[in-house]
């Protein structure tokens, strides 16, 4: 793992990088540039999903790196509508073959779907840790009522959460929850989609320490203890989001953070949120 990125622990023990590529409306050549991009410049970490459309891509990339498969740590997740037994084995089996590789570092169920009962999907995602295809499973999008059910009747450790997560949304409530029961919270939409990258808060605070608005609110979910997974397309902006290892935000910076305005920029249809 490149030193420049450090890592959480999960409850297996094992390292999840810091820092990932999210890779959502990444296709084509554009993402295949982007993570070999990436990799070359030490991310070793990489976002994708089913429903990103790009797992051809990200093999290519993958194949493209000079890295070893143990080296890197892959994430992709299951379409809500694929979380029967049956489905999820099939779709899992699919997405590898798909990602060309033998493994998953992580898979994660997409989004909660209230449809299907818990218990079946979480008995086929233990069989695939059994079964070596998945190191570690997790979820996305739940809220806490997801996850007191999720505990309930999950035979292997949920070791991730992936939620929106930004100066803009600070779910409180959510993080805290999560590390009572030692799931690791990765922030998605971390630059809340771009929008952040010029807020003029984070910028006054960044300031003082050299760093872009983007930064800061990288940093500020890092010393939160969160893994953050921002897309970018160039080299440039590839560059800025790893640059957040030699600085540190004081108490008091984090406070004035934590109490930003915003919301929630990503909710579909089908989303389960309370809020
Ligand atoms: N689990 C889920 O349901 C879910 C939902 C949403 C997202 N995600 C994951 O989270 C990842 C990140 O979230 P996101 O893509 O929604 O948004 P984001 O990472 O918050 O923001 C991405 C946007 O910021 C721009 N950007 C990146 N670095 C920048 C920099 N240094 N300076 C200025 N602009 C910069 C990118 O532009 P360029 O491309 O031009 O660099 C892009 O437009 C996704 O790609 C996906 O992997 C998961």
């Amino acid at each position: 793992m490149d030193s420049r990125i450090p890592a959480f622990r999960l409850p297996t023990g094992k390292a999840m990088p810091a820092l990932g590529l999210g890779t959502w409306q990444l296709t084509g050549d554009v993402c295949t540039a982007a993570a070999t991009k990436a990799l070359g410049l030490g991310y070793t970490h990489i976002d994708t999903a089913d429903f990103y459309g790009n797992h051809a891509e990200i093999a290519q990339a993958l194949a493209n790196a000079s890295r070893k498969r143990g080296e890197l740590f892959l994430t992709s997740k299951v379409k809500p509508f694929d979380l029967r037994h049956d489905d999820l084995k099939a779709s899992a089996a699919r997405l590898l073959e798909e990602l060309k590789t033998e493994y998953l570092d992580l898979l994660l169920i997409h989004w909660p779907n209230k449809e299907i009962p818990m218990a079946e999907t979480f008995t086929a995602l233990a069989e695939l840790v059994a079964e070596g295809k998945a190191r570690h499973i997790g979820v996305s999008n739940f809220t806490v009522r997801h996850l007191t059910e999720a505990l309930q009747v999950s035979k292997v450790p949920i070791a991730v959460n992936q939620v929106e997560f930004h100066p803009g949304l600070y779910q409180k409530e959510l993080l805290a929850f999560c590390k009572e029961h030692d799931i690791l919270v990765t922030a998605y939409s971390p630059l809340g989609r771009g929008g952040l990258t010029d807020d003029a808060a984070l910028a006054a605070i960044g300031e003082a320490h050299g760093k872009s608005a983007g930064q800061v609110a990288l940093r500020w979910l890092h010393q939160h203890g969160i893994v953050a997974i921002p897309k970018a397309s160039s080299e440039a902006h590839l560059k800025e989001n790893m640059d957040i290892f030699d600085f540190s935000l004081t108490d008091e910076e984090m406070a004035r953070i934590d109490a930003l305005p915003g919301k929630r920029l990503v909710n579909p249809p089908f989303a389960e949120f309370e809020d």
